[in-house]
């Protein structure tokens, strides 16, 4: 039995979605639970050629006996849940809890102007404005929404119960260590704690149950919206390098930096991590693309890989090698 949660070392977009739907296929995961803020995430899932932008539902989906639940930490909006579980048919294995705070318009359109718009870059999504309501203990919550009705379940009970009888559950995070509300670059972070202790609350699960937790962190950094970047190069460049992504959510094109050692340490102890993926390390080496056999790395890239084990202190266990589900490397 094990229990694993899955985080982001820097900024978010670090390719979670990829790493999560990997082990729930290798480790045969009976649950995955998303913790994690709300639909300001973005998560890309690529099955067999397909590819799945997910706001929601966690990414354990592409295992087909994978139980989905998303924890009473998370603020939902029940068009967008609603929209992705009827276009992935996954009614009969999903789950949320009854006390998931509730996206309305109101927290949309407060997202979409002021401070939040001008001075914080947020996603738009209302997933602060909802969580605001929620501390001033204003908001609805899904019990009380009768289209969601049908999917309301004990998301603890579930997990703690799947784990007492011996089943793997996998726990995913979304956000990334350094937009924090707590650990990040306050005020240019996200409404809520997204390291694993905050994202284990978020379902249900006490520290005591955690076996492993992965820190994922991409081969460069990228962060969207305002706030200090280390090392930031130009867009131009980014281009340049194979470096320039488009936000899941909102379009933006993100800002980029080099692999920071120094956040990838400090990540690794503000979420107790055990283990590290470095994902999108194709980007770096593109001869390297799709394997999944350490022996096919060359020397630089096996000279980046071990830099990293010996200033983060931790192993690289888990190594992405192209965006599919399969383009990986898995030492553990
Ligand atoms: P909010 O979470 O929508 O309030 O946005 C606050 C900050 O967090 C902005 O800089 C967003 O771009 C950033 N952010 C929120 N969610 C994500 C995510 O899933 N990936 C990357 N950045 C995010
Ligand atoms: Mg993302």
């Amino acid at each position: 039995m094990s229990c694993t949660v899955v985080v982001d070392g820097f900024f978010g977009d670090g390719g979670k979605g990829k790493i999560v739907s990997y082990l729930v296929v290798a480790d045969d995961v009976s649950v995955c639970a998303r913790g994690g803020v709300g639909p300001n995430a973005g998560h890309t899932v690529v099955d067999n050629g397909v590819t799945f932008k997910l706001r929601m539902v966690p990414c354990g989906f592409v295992n087909h006996d994978t139980r989905l639940l998303i924890g009473p930490g998370v603020v939902v909006n029940p068009e967008v849940v609603l929209k992705e579980v009827e276009e992935l048919g996954i009614g009969e294995r999903f789950g949320l809890d009854p006390q998931c705070a509730i996206i309305e318009p109101k927290h949309i359109e407060a997202d979409r102007k002021g401070h939040l718009k001008e001075k914080i870059g947020t996603t738009g999504t209302g997933t602060g404005p909802c969580n605001s309501d929620r501390a001033l203990r204003v908001v609805k919550v899904a019990r009380e929404i009768p289209e969601l009705k049908e999917y309301i379940a004990d998301v603890p009970a579930e997990l703690n119960d799947a784990l007492d009888a011996g089943e793997n559950v996998l726990i995913e995070g979304t956000q990334g260590t350094y937009i924090s509300l707590y650990h990040g670059t306050y005020p240019y972070v996200t409404s809520n704690d997204v390291c694993a202790s905050a994202t284990c609350s978020d379902v249900g699960i006490g520290p005591t149950r955690v076996d492993e937790v992965v820190l994922v962190c991409k081969a460069y950094v990228t962060r969207v919206g305002e706030g200090y970047l280390e090392g930031e190069i130009s867009q131009e460049e980014a281009k340049k390098r194979g470096w320039d992504e488009y936000g899941t959510v909102t379009g933006r094109q993100r800002r980029a930096a080099p692999f920071n050692y120094a956040l990838a340490k400090r990540a690794a102890m503000l979420n107790g991590a055990t283990q590290l993926a470095i994902t999108k390390l194709d980007i770096l080496y593109p001869e390297l693309k799709g394997a999944s056999d350490y022996d096919e790395l060359g020397p630089e890239a096996v000279a980046f890989i071990e830099k990293v084990e010996e200033k983060v202190g931790l192993p690289v266990t888990l190594i992405g090698t192209g965006p599919g589900v399969k383009e990986i490397i898995d030492r553990r």
